[in-house]
């Protein structure tokens, strides 16, 4: 088994910790909380015992009067992902009745899945503001999430069910999806992403994949280039200390759960002159505009399982400075799967000129740091201008775009005014 390269220390942590810091409130509305202590501790929350019986269209969707589908659709590599439609707005179908419904994929993030987008009311959260708006909507989940823990042949507590990084992502889980949107309604997608969900849709996009049935793609919190993560993050690691993360390599070579990067976090937290609230906020950049309800809910739900090898993966895009394939950290290892000592790299500017892209970061965001935002934009200077869309909003941070309570006015209606406009 090729072992994984070990990334730097700085990097590994500072994926650990945002990605699952993200969810700290601020102190904006109502009482902060320390949710991510919990993690594993809340089977017993109505929204996450309700999701685990009967998926995320029960739970969260058809409650509130939407009509909502369960879709599985399974990967040319044999995972079993789940999917939620969202056909129509709550209103019904007449509202737009002279055209067909355009269909929007809605990719998340890591460690998260598909249900972040459901957590605020129906008034506030993304998917069903585009139902409402009159898209077809389609909301995906990734492998190792809670309904994706499915494969032909592999059973999770198997180490090859977790063997996979983002290029799995890419080369599977995407074009699983993008396929079966496309074979169910016929027309061409429009894209969006947070997070993780947009470093796989750029590199894709990059390689010509889906962009024959892509109509647009909307990136919220972009997630490509990042390398400035790093110098928020160094000060951290160095008062971290180094046997935990060892630990941690040392299981999630084998069984990587979710589990085991929470008690790592949770060691973390309790080691001498480490407050976990300040590093909250150093890491992640303050949220402008969460729920504390909201947030609440979130930790009730999340985080959802990944696999080690794709934390690695991404702490080697922390590390690297550049969007490649995973590092298998030897250059025999990587000549015997790329036929080339270095993992070959995404090139973000073969991304079509044409594409129409709609870009929006946030000023507080210490996961998608504006200066790597900048970055991602000078890939794209070649862009056809009229195809490309950027908004900077100076007060938000990561977890604004899937769950701030005003992201409706600020950024949904702006993607929906994007797509309409692609006609
Ligand atoms: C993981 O996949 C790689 C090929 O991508 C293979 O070389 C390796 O043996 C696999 N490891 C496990 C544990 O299945
Ligand atoms: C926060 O969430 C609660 C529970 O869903 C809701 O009642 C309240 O109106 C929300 N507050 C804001 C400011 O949206
Ligand atoms: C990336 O692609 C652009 C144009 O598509 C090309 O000019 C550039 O040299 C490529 N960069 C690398 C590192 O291959």
């Amino acid at each position: 088994m090729a072992r994984p390269g070990l990334p730097s220390l700085a990097a590994f942590m500072s994926l650990c910790l945002l990605v699952l810091a993200v969810v700290e409130p601020h102190k904006a509305y109502g009482s902060s909380s320390r949710g991510w202590f919990n993690i594993g501790r809340n089977k017993g929350a109505p929204a996450a015992s309700a999701a685990a019986v009967n998926g995320i269209c029960a739970s969260s969707v058809t409650i509130y009067g939407y009509k909502c589908e369960e879709h599985e659709v399974k990967t040319q590599d044999g995972y079993i992902l789940n999917m939620q439609r969202i056909p129509e707005g709550r209103a019904g179908g007449t509202t737009r009745s002279e055209n067909k419904r355009q269909p929007v994929l809605i990719q998340h993030g890591v460690l998260v899945d598909g249900m972040t987008w459901l957590l605020n009311s129906p008034e506030q959260n993304l998917p069903m503001i585009l139902a409402d708006k009159g898209f077809d909507v389609w909301i995906a989940n990734t492998r190792g999430t809670r309904f994706c823990k499915k494969h032909v042949s592999l059973d999770p507590h198997d180490p090859e069910f977790w063997n996979w990084s983002w290029d799995e992502l890419v080369s599977y889980d995407l074009p699983a999806v993008f396929d079966f949107v496309y074979s169910q309604t016929g027309q061409k997608i429009h894209y969006i992403g947070h997070s993780l969900g947009t470093l796989i849709g750029l590199a894709s996009f990059s390689e010509g994949h889906q962009v024959d049935v892509l109509k647009s793609a909307a990136f919220l919190s972009p997630i490509a280039y990042l390398s400035h993560m790093n110098t928020a993050l160094g000060a951290v690691a160095a008062r971290a200390f180094v046997g935990e993360i060892t630990t941690l390599f040392g299981v999630a070579e084998f069984n990587p759960k979710g589990r085991d990067v929470s008690n790592f976090l949770k060691a973390l937290c309790n080691y001498p002159g480490v407050d976990c609230y300040d590093l909250l906020t150093a890491l992640t950049g303050k949220n402008c505009c969460l729920n504390s309800s909201t947030v609440d809910l979130f930790i009730r739900n999340e985080p959802q399982s990944t696999s080690t090898k794709n934390m690695v993966h991404l702490a080697q895009t922390v590390r690297d400075g550049v969007i490649a394939k995973y590092n298998y950290g030897r250059p025999d290892y990587n000549l015997m799967h790329y036929g080339e000592t270095k993992p070959p790299i995404y090139n973000i500017s073969n991304i079509p000129n044409d594409l129409p892209l709609f870009i929006s970061y946030g000023g507080q965001d210490a996961l998608s740091d504006v200066r790597d935002v900048q970055l991602l934009l000078d890939h794209l200077k070649f862009h056809d201008v009229d195809k490309l869309t950027i908004q900077y909003i100076k007060d938000y941070a990561h977890a604004d775009f899937i769950m701030g309570i005003n992201a409706k006015d600020i950024v949904y209606n702006k993607v929906v005014q994007f797509f309409k406009h692609q006609q």
